[in-house]
């Protein structure tokens, strides 16, 4: 009888090891680096902090028997999990290794998911998936169904637990795409990431319609038109680089507050060129980023969804080093109005500081919700009460400025007092009325100014007895519906103080299995 080798699980280990990190083979790595892809384990490299990743599974592999699958097992099985650490703060980790098998998700591929998806909310931690994967392993089938639903299910009972996070790096096509949109932040790759429900195949089938990959779902399309992305970025190490940028914005979790950055920028630096920001023609533009940018810490400004919905601005920054979300109207683009695009870029931005205790700054130049067919067909009602429900629902700190206009039910929804704002200033240009003078001059006076022998004089008279009256915030502020009237560049130290007197609000909204926020 042949002598056999004792067996050695060290030896054995150190085999499995070699197997699992070499991943799909070299072939396909080199594939990867060709079409400008980092590698799974690359990723995880750049994302976290240096030495710190720990790597959880890496010997579970496939149980499909069908199709040959039997002779091709990798350990780790296509997807490469664990924990580690962004700026010494713990986070969990999955990355979809597009090398194995195309990326595919397999049962027990998402079962490594969903349970460091368990892990992280048992303690408390984000979880980042980056996302790189030809979908349901076609060779397990309705396994593979399953396992995707398992990660849908931990998604949303994670969903305001912890920060999720999705960086999409590659393919994400399919039913595939619903555990990305059930997380708090999508980032995507330029040129090399995608995302659809049906890729442009079926479409032409179905629709007879012809769209490029890119023009369908990639970095451009979800981050202009569509809404469904919040970040776009140049490669993947860039993406990487963004994502560790969020994450020193967000709390670890809801029971904890957002990480305090020591900061050298005075918090009651006083700024003289914001007095003179806003122009006297109350219908000429102005960039509302000149005022966030002038008031937050001094490059503490992380803009999200930059590109979607321009006329609304909603962000990151700092306070003194404390993180707070930042919520502005843009009268650059739109003159500022509300709009359906609008109104659920800000809501879910609202709710999710909500969720996570970050205390919300909201700056206010709206001259009301943006007119149109398309607007009220397209729903801008039930679009609109969900950043009203957002505002009214949050409980955190809530600071609002209104800068020039706030007319109409657009005063009401942007923090108003009447929606449990904390603290609310405005500035002496602030116009609070239910609407602009020329549109309520035409209604009230239309007889007068008719009758009138010179309509024009007689309409600008009462413009100005209009102006006077309404278009300011001394009617607002008598009333207690204005805390402070302030001159500009006071506005970060007011801002400043009111945050830290809010640092330890308590308020509670009454008990309920959960709300039925208008969808
Ligand atoms: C098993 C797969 C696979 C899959 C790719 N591969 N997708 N294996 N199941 N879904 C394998 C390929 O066989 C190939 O293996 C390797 O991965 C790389 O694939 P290529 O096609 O060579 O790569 P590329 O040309 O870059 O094309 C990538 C791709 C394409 C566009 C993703 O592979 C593709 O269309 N795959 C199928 C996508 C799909 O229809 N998935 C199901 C969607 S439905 P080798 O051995 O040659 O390297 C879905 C439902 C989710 O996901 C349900 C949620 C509810």
């Amino acid at each position: 009888m042949a002598h056999q080798k004792p067996f050695d699980p060290v030896v054995a280990l150190s085999e499995l090891d070699r197997r699992a990190l070499a991943g799909g083979g070299a072939a396909r790595v080199a594939k990867q680096h060709e079409s400008g892809k980092l590698t799974a384990r690359e990723r995880i490299e750049l994302l976290l902090d240096p030495g710190s990743f720990v790597e959880m599974d890496r010997l579970v592999t496939h149980r499909c028997h069908d199709f040959g699958m039997d002779a091709q097992k990798i350990p780790g099985d296509g997807v490469i999990t664990g924990h580690g650490a962004i700026d010494g703060r713990k986070v969990f980790v999955f990355a979809q290794d597009f090398t194995v098998f195309g990326g595919s998700l397999s049962g027990a591929y998402a079962a490594k998911i969903t349970k460091v998806m368990n892990l992280a909310m048992r303690v408390g931690a984000p979880v980042i998936g980056l996302n790189d994967s030809g979908g349901a392993r076609i060779q397990e089938g309705v396994e593979s169904l399953a396992g995707y639903a398992d990660i849908f299910q931990a998604n949303v009972l994670a969903s305001g637990v912890v920060p999720q996070i999705s960086a999409i790096m590659g393919p994400c096509a399919g039913g595939a795409v619903y555990s990305p949109a059930l997380t708090d932040f999508i980032f995507m790759v330029e040129k090399t990431s995608y995302m659809f429900i049906t890729g442009p195949d079926v479409i032409k089938t179905v629709t007879h319609e012809e769209v490029t990959k890119e023009d369908l779902g990639g970095a451009r399309t979800h981050n202009e038109r569509s809404g469904v992305a919040h970040f776009a970025a140049h490669d993947d190490a860039a993406c990487l680089a963004m994502v560790r940028e969020l994450l020193a914005y967000l709390p670890l979790n809801n029971h904890e507050d957002p990480p305090h950055r020591p900061s050298t920028d005075p918090v009651d630096r006083e700024d003289p060129a914001l007095d003179t920001l806003v122009p006297t023609d109350s219908n000429k533009p102005y960039d509302i980023t000149g005022v966030i940018t002038r008031v937050v810490d001094e490059d503490s400004f992380f803009e999200v969804q930059s590109a979607f919905a321009g006329n609304i601005v909603v962000g990151f920054a700092r306070m003194g080093g404390h993180p707070v979300g930042i919520v502005a109207n843009q009268p650059q683009v739109l003159a500022g109005c509300l709009d359906i695009d609008a109104s659920v870029k800000a809501a879910r931005f609202v709710r999710f500081c909500d969720a996570f205790n970050v205390p919300i700054v909201t700056f206010v130049d709206v001259p009301g919700f943006l007119p149109g067919t398309a607007q009220e067909y397209g729903g801008i009602i039930k679009h609109g009460a969900k950043l009203l429900y957002a505002y009214a629902e949050a409980t955190v700190p809530k600071v609002t400025v209104i800068t020039r206009k706030a007319y109409g039910g657009a005063y009401d929804v942007m923090a108003s007092k009447h929606l449990r704002g904390d603290m609310n200033f405005a500035w002496p240009t602030a116009e609070i009325a239910v609407m602009g003078p020329d549109g309520a001059v035409n209604i009230v006076y239309r007889r007068e100014i008719d009758r009138a022998d010179d309509p024009v004089a007689a309409k600008a008279a009462f413009v100005d007895e209009y102006r006077r009256t309404f278009a300011n915030p001394f009617k607002a502020a008598e009333l207690g519906f204005i805390d402070e009237v302030i001159t500009p560049r006071q506005t970060r130290a007011r801002i400043a103080r009111a945050l830290w007197l809010l640092r330890d609000k308590r308020l509670q909204n009454p008990a309920k299995k959960h709300d039925n926020l208008p969808l």
